[in-house]
């Protein structure tokens, strides 16, 4: 196995899968949720949580791949699963509305993705040997008979279809639905995307006995979700947090590997400094690992063994903190943001936890301004609050800068302007 697709940094996949950790407890309520008749399991979280690989293990434990149980002893029973024909599209610039996503999900892609990734209602017929089939429901239902020699691209004459290609798409679903031997699932993702979200809670609301799956930051889920009050669909949101320690030392431990003739073994210590620098957040997790992998292959492999222990960590931190376009943000923003003293208290203070917060537990509290203070960053977005009152770093990656701050010097006014 190469060194980089130990730690990847994009979603984990079916075809990777045994790289998943966690989430016992929601992949549990996703696969029931995804399941319950009239329901749509919505998932929700910030950038970067986790919510792409979630849902991929969802789809391929209702596709009918369940290995993950044994991979991660999950308990689940088997007797609460059916199996399902998924389908997954990722919303982009050119899904921006119902016709984009319908354009992807109908055509066959033009791309290097693999068969899991590919799949739309096009590849699921053609697995199923029923190219006939499908070119007879597209022609009766959207007037399209050849697939293939579709131009997905945005404004494509050919497939610039009159006002009611949403209505046709819809009852070709709820065909296929009735059809196919397995019931359908469509999963949304990077639903955020789209601009255009009345077209998809009309889909939701007229493809009955069509079920979905919406995955997104959440912004734009909440109009969904306010829109089906008066629908029969109930929304079953799923909200991920940051991984646990425990999470992380699973995440390490599995890439405990043997490459060559030398064998890498992770120190307790290292993971306990992921764990502590990343504050479970899964990309910065992910950046520490797959740094020191980077570290490690530009050093000479000789040994026998490698230890990755708390040195490699450092030498891992630097490297990550050094990276400006690793880390994408906006310091000097940042910077100007935090203009007193208090509200920098309030941040050294919170970079020294792990997770959220309690008001009373701020022991900072008490200072000047307190109160304005929290405003003032909860306004800026340099922290966010909990519906329990509890606070954390909005962005880890500024959690991690203040953490290196406070690690050096603790100086107040660090975030005042350079004088040099
Ligand atoms: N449960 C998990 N186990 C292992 N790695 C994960 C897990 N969740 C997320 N990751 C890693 O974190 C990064 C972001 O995951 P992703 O699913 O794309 O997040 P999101 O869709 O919320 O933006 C990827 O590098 C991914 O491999
Ligand atoms: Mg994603």
């Amino acid at each position: 196995m190469n060194l980089n697709e130990l730690f990847p940094s994009t979603a984990i996949r079916g075809t990777n899968k045994e790289l998943f950790v966690g989430r016992a407890k929601v992949l549990k309520e996703s696969l029931i949720y995804a399941q319950k008749p009239g329901a749509v399991l919505v998932i929700i979280g910030e950038r970067g949580i986790g919510k792409s690989s979630l849902a991929w293990q969802t789809l391929s434990v209702l596709s009918g791949n369940t290995e993950i149980f044994e991979m991660q002893s999950y308990k689940f029973s088997k007797t609460n699963l059916n199996k399902y024909n998924c389908v997954y599209v990722e919303c982009n610039s050119d899904t921006n509305n119902i016709d984009g996503i319908i354009k992807k999900l109908l055509v066959k892609e033009d791309s290097n993705k693999t068969d899991e990734e590919q799949k739309n209602i096009y590849s699921l017929y053609k697995e199923l040997n029923q190219a006939q089939e499908y070119t007879k429901l597209l022609q009766e239902n959207i007037g399209i008979s050849e697939p293939e020699n579709i131009d997905i691209k945005e404004n494509n004459q050919d497939f610039s279809l009159p006002d009611k290609l949403k209505d046709r798409f819809i009852n070709l679903i709820k065909k296929i639905n009735e059809q196919l031997e397995n019931e359908l699932i469509i999963f949304i993702d990077e639903f955020d995307a789209i601009k255009d979200k009345g077209g998809i809670s009309d889909l939701l609301k007229t493809a009955h006995g069509v079920k979905f799956v919406i995955i997104g930051i959440g912004d734009g889920i909440h109009d969904i979700i306010e829109d089906h009050k008066s629908t029969k669909r109930k929304i079953r949101p799923i909200i991920l947090d940051r991984l646990t320690e425990k999470d992380i030392e699973d995440y390490i431990s599995k890439a405990q590997v043997k490459i060559g003739n030398t064998k890498i073994s992770f120190k307790d210590d290292f993971s306990k400094n992921v764990y502590t620098y990343s504050d479970g957040y899964p990309p910065l997790v992910q950046k520490f690992c797959d740094t020191v992998m980077d570290i490690i292959q530009l050093e000479d492999l000789e040994n026998e063994k490698v230890f990755i222990d708390d040195i490699y960590f450092e030498k891992s931190f630097k490297k990550v903190l050094d990276d400006e376009t690793m880390l994408n943000v906006d310091l000097e923003l940042w910077r100007k943001k935090v203009n007193y003293v208090g509200k920098e208290k309030i941040l050294f203070f919170l970079a020294e936890y792990n997770g959220w917060i309690k008001e009373k537990d701020l022991k900072v509290k008490n200072t000047y301004r307190f109160k304005d203070n929290i405003k003032e960053l909860l306004q800026d977005c340099l922290i966010k609050k909990d519906s329990y009152e509890c606070y954390k770093f909005l962005n880890p990656y500024f959690r991690l800068i203040v953490k290196d701050i406070v690690n050096k010097n603790g100086n107040l006014y660090i975030f005042e302007k350079k004088t040099n």
